[in-house]
């Protein structure tokens, strides 16, 4: 059985103590932290800057993805990419040349994605596909954690991964929104590569025990 990556999101960490959560995700093993940054224009909410990611990357050698929801990321992924992403991923639905953009990210040494909203399909990004190492399929509307997993979106990953395995793109699916071990379940029988998961990881009562059983 493959082995799935797990990204935490610290978007349901205590934001008072950020260095405290991600010490806390090294400790029970997760793979990856999910670091969301929202500029509340693409979305109606306002959360992490690249000030914030070069803070924690101080703290840890944990893989860092980084969730641009920003109107412009042509503008500000260096920013990120200087405070220590090894990922960053962007969203379809900007209007930056989104073929430039993912050359530029990859040129720079460190590895780039492409997030789809839900109402977004795999068709409009299916030429892209050779350039990228990851594609974040949305299963919520992004801007808050906790939001419920939409099912819906299941035969959208189905259908990513009979492309990306026919063609053989070196590319791999991550799911985010409403993850847990039943949703996550679910994604990896889809085809899902990497789990996001924010509120249900944080809330447990163990976090590692929900790490573990997202894994499984
Ligand atoms: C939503 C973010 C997600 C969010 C996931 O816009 O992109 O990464 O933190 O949180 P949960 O797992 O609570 O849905
Ligand atoms: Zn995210």
């Amino acid at each position: 059985m493959k082995k799935v990556i797990i990204a935490p999101s610290i978007l349901s960490a205590d934001f008072s103590n950020l260095a405290h959560g991600v010490k806390m995700l090294e400790e029970i093993g997760a793979d990856w932290v999910h670091i969301d940054v929202m500029d509340g224009h693409f979305v109606p909410n306002i959360t992490i800057g690249s000030e914030v990611v070069k803070a924690l990357r101080g703290t840890t050698k944990l893989f860092f993805d980084v969730h641009l929801m920003i109107t412009n990321p042509e503008k500000y992924w260096r920013d990120f990419k200087k405070a220590g992403a090894d990922l960053i991923v962007f969203h379809q639905e900007v209007l930056a040349d989104k073929k430039k953009l993912a050359k530029d990210i990859k040129d720079s040494g460190i590895k780039v994605g492409i997030s789809i909203k839900p109402k977004t399909s795999v068709e409009e990004i299916e030429s892209l596909l050779p350039y990228l190492d990851l594609v974040l399929v949305m299963t919520v509307e992004p801007g808050f954690g906790g939001q419920s997993f939409m099912e819906d979106m299941i035969p959208k990953i189905k259908r990513l991964r009979k492309i990306i395995d026919e063609k053989k793109y070196n590319c791999l699916i991550e799911i985010d929104g409403g993850i847990n071990a039943a949703t996550g379940e679910l994604c990896v029988g889809a085809g899902a590569d990497a789990l996001v998961s924010g509120s249900y990881i944080f809330s447990a009562i163990d976090p590692a025990d929900a790490i573990k059983s997202l894994s499984i």
